[in-house]
C-alpha cells in the first residue's frame, strides 16, 4: 500500500488519499461494484495493480481508487470499524453514476 500512499492526489479523477479510505493496511475494505455502470470489478487486475472492470475498462488501484477508464468515481469505501481484532462493522451506500442507494 505505500504505493497508493505516495499518489499525487492531483492525479486522481476523484481525489481521496488512501489514509482516508483504509484503517488497516492488512484490510481494504471496499464495495465491489464499480461506479460507472455497477459491473463487479476483478481484483489484482487492471493497469495500476489494484481492479479492473472488464464492462467498459475502468481501472482502479489497490486502494480502490479511479485511476482511467469511464468510472467517474472511486470504488465505494464504506464507514467502517474494528470492533474486535478480526470483526469488521461496515455501514454501506452505493455510489454510482446512476443512482445512490442505501443500506
Ligand atoms: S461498468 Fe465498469 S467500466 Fe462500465
Amino acid at each position: 500500500m505505500a504505493a497508493e500512499e505516495a499518489v499525487n492526489l492531483a492525479e486522481l479523477r476523484d481525489p481521496q488519499h488512501d489514509k482516508d479510505r483504509v484503517i488497516n493496511p492488512r484490510w481494504v475494505i471496499i464495495l465491489g461494484v464499480c461506479t460507472h455502470l455497477g459491473c463487479v470489478p476483478i481484483a489484482d487486475a487492471g493497469d495500476f495493480g489494484g481492479y479492473y472492470c472488464p464492462c467498459h475498462g475502468s481501472h482502479y488501484d489497490a486502494s480502490g481508487r479511479i485511476r482511467k477508464g469511464p468510472a467517474p468515481l472511486n470504488l465505494e469505501a464504506p464507514f467502517y470499524e474494528f470492533t474486535e481484532e478480526d470483526v469488521v462493522i461496515a455501514e454501506l451506500c452505493l455510489r454510482s453514476s446512476l443512482e445512490y442507494v442505501f443500506f
